[in-house]
């Protein structure tokens, strides 16, 4: 079977799905690597890299032919008319997000496995591509938020006097929020973290910040898949109205709250915005899923009162060559699970395949996909 990496379509997006590191491995699986030239260009990988690590270099069409297709970002339209059917495509494919882009998918005839969908089990660890883009761009929102503000995070002594420490606060402490946390304290700062998953709590505590306690009376959030659930409308207002005291106090915020599948939440409205102090910053990492301050533009710096809100949407593709070999590093993974003596073989007894596989045969078999798609079209 020939497996190709394609090129990205997306001028902004850097990262590619497979890097020479990875390839002997698959290679040992009795694959054939196609690799569609120039695909590694924006991750600092050239044709050669990939050559002499095995590959062949193809043109795209050859490439978008392979028998197993791995992509970072979905297929457009005209790229899914380039997969031949009973292809199977790997990558992140937004299943929760597009569901009317799978259906599409489902009629090409491909099997389909989302990478978003890895479900949160030990075995899938070394396929959770979410986690490891996760943790990047909560490293990178720190920097940015850094390179943004008009003071130091540190505490700084210097004979001309004495700088205080930034106040940061990082609301949301998943795999992106802990990282931002962390990142953040390296650098100097006094940094709170937030979330409404109560282990999300001793978390933020072990890595040195400090937890804000809202008096919000909610119970635990975690649902049985390790994310939070969406809080009651009420609740979610006051959640929103009590934060803008902690928010005026600090001097960057990073927002990385998420819900799978829905409009992320907000967390800091126009009045917490307001109630920031001019030069501070807002980091709002979930800016492609609607944001989490209302003042977000997706990949804009908006200037409000004197704050920034920055949104960017793929922070991962600006880390592009490490993003690219733990991305690759992932869907080697996922592929070694399923290519057995060469071959690609499905498996719906697997609850790994169940999980991420959206489309099979020319049908849809997700549910939450199909029950999105129902739930559209009602
Ligand atoms: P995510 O990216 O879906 O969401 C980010 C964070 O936003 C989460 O911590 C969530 O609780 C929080 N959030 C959602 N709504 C919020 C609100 N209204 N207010 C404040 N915070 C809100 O989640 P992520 O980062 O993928 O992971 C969540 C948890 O799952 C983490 O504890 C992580 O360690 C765990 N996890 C477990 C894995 C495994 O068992 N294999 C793999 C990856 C993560």
């Amino acid at each position: 079977m020939t497996l190709g990496a394609v090129r990205a379509s997306d001028a902004a997006e850097r990262r590619v799905a497979l890097v020479p590191k990875v390839l002997s491995s698959l290679s040992k699986e009795g694959l054939e690597i196609l690799v569609q030239s120039n695909a590694g260009q924006g991750a600092g990988i050239d044709d050669d890299d990939f050559r002499e690590a095995g590959a062949r270099i193809v043109s795209e069409e050859e490439a978008w032919g392979s028998d197993i297709v791995t992509l970072v970002g979905p297929p457009s339209d005209e790229e899914m008319n380039r997969l031949t059917p009973k292809a199977v495509v790997i990558g992140f494919l937004q299943p929760l997000d597009a569901p009317s882009r799978m259906a599409r998918l489902a009629d090409r005839g491909v099997t389909a496995l989302a990478m978003e969908l890895v479900p949160r089990i030990s075995r899938a660890q070394k396929m959770d591509a979410l986690s490891a883009m996760a943790s990047l761009a909560g490293y990178k929102a720190a920097l940015i938020a850094a390179n943004h503000l008009p003071r130091f995070f540190p505490l700084l002594t210097t004979a001309a006097g004495t700088v205080r420490p930034a106040n940061v606060t990082i609301l949301g402490a998943g795999v992106a929020g802990l990282q931002a946390i962390a990142t953040a304290r390296r650098l100097g700062s006094r940094v709170w973290g937030y979330d409404i998953r109560d282990a999300a709590r001793e978390e933020v505590k072990s890595l040195g910040a400090q937890f804000v306690e809202l008096d919000l009376e909610i119970e635990d959030m975690q649902d049985e898949g390790g994310y939070a659930r969406a809080l009651m409308a009420a609740k979610a207002e006051k959640q929103v109205e009590l934060l803008v005291p902690h928010l005026a106090n600090s001097a960057v915020v990073i927002t990385t709250a998420l819900i799978p599948g829905r409009k992320a939440p907000t967390l800091v409205s126009q009045e917490a915005v307001e109630a920031m102090k001019p030069g501070s910053v807002i980091v709002d990492l979930a800016a492609a899923s609607g944001g989490n301050c209302t003042l977000t533009t997706p990949d804009e710096v908006v200037m409000h009162q004197g704050v920034q809100i920055i949104g960017h949407t793929n922070l991962p593709s600006t880390v592009p060559a490490d993003a690219s070999f733990l991305y690759a590093r992932t869907i080697t993974a996922m592929i070694g699970e399923f290519v057995r003596d060469g071959v690609f073989q499905s498996n719906f007894e697997d609850e790994i395949f169940k999980s991420v596989c959206v489309c099979h045969d020319g049908q849809l078999v997700h549910e939450r996909v199909l029950s999105l798609i129902k739930s559209a079209s009602s």
